[in-house]
């Protein structure tokens, strides 16, 4: 992989808090150096989120995600992105139990993997404390309200928020008391569609829907949905690419060149060398190099 890191500046935390009613923010997620490599250019703010633990990892939902995975990924991104700000999710059970839990892995993610910031599905009464705490303190936070997938077990099932009247009141509270506690973006997920514009409007941070509306600061996607690798998406996903097709069709000709023995052709192997003395001897190639 090669790297130009000379003269790229990184997007700042109060770049991104400046954008608010601005130019839309556009933001994605990535968990690896090359998918980060490759968004790097096109995005304002990369997430390091914890839907890793299904997207790459294969669980059912993202409460079994560790810190450990997310410093893991968080480092990888950093290696591939000089650009976008990095914002690595908190995994369930990393802040919830008090503020200084919360700064302490906070901060252990900045130190370990060296992004910028880190989002925190708080809510409840605790929202506002920790945030504060964290944000006093040097930590950067991005909120997270509505959906909260951590909180599947409570929910049952990932559910859209705000169809209620309890329920929009709760989630407006929670979005409030995360922009007083100096949020500097708020990532709005899953709720009704005239929540959105109701919380952009009354929160001082810029706003980040997914599954929310068009009316938010800036939008966010799982990477691996709008590139197509899986079956079933959200209703809120769109599918710019079929990426899933693409490595099945791959795959599938591989597999039918080596049942063929058409793979590998004679330019993909390396020819004998003739040694001092006559006798063949295989060139010694570095792994990685194409053409040794
Ligand atoms: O974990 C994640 O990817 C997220 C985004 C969907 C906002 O929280």
């Amino acid at each position: 992989m090669s790297r130009q890191t000379n003269d790229v500046r990184r997007v700042t935390v109060p770049e991104i808090r400046g954008r608010k009613g601005g130019e839309p923010i556009v933001c994605l997620t990535a968990y690896t150096a090359p998918v980060a490599q490759l968004l790097d250019k096109h995005c304002d703010l990369l997430l390091v989120g914890d839907s890793v633990g299904m997207v790459l990892h294969g669980l059912p939902n993202t409460v079994g995600v560790t810190l450990d995975m997310m410093i893991l990924h968080g480092q990888a991104v950093m290696r591939g992105a000089d650009r976008a700000l990095v914002v690595v999710d908190m995994p369930f059970g990393s802040f919830e139990a008090s503020a200084e839990l919360a700064f302490i892995n906070a901060t252990r993610v900045l130190k370990e993997t060296g992004a910028q910031a880190v989002k925190m599905e708080a809510s409840g009464a605790n929202i506002g404390e920790t945030i504060r705490f964290l944000v006093d303190r040097g930590v950067p936070v991005m909120g997270h309200v509505g959906l909260r997938p951590q909180a599947v077990n409570v929910d049952g099932k990932f559910r859209a928020k705000g169809r209620t009247k309890e329920e929009r009141t709760r989630v407006l509270a929670e979005a409030r008391a995360a922009d007083e506690a100096g949020a500097f973006a708020i990532v709005v997920e899953g709720v009704d569609e005239t929540l959105a514009p109701e919380i952009t409007a009354a929160v001082k941070a810029p706003t980040i829907g997914i599954g929310a509306s068009a009316q938010c600061d800036g939008q966010i996607l799982v990477t691996d949905d709008l590139l197509g690798l899986f079956e079933w998406t959200p209703k809120f996903v769109r599918r710019y690419a079929d990426l899933k097709g693409v490595i099945d069709k791959a795959a599938a000709s591989y597999a039918a060149d080596v049942r063929a023995r058409r793979f590998p052709a004679a330019a993909e192997t390396y020819a004998l060398n003739a040694a001092p003395g006559g006798k063949p001897q295989r060139p010694r190639v570095a792994r990685g190099d194409k053409h040794g």
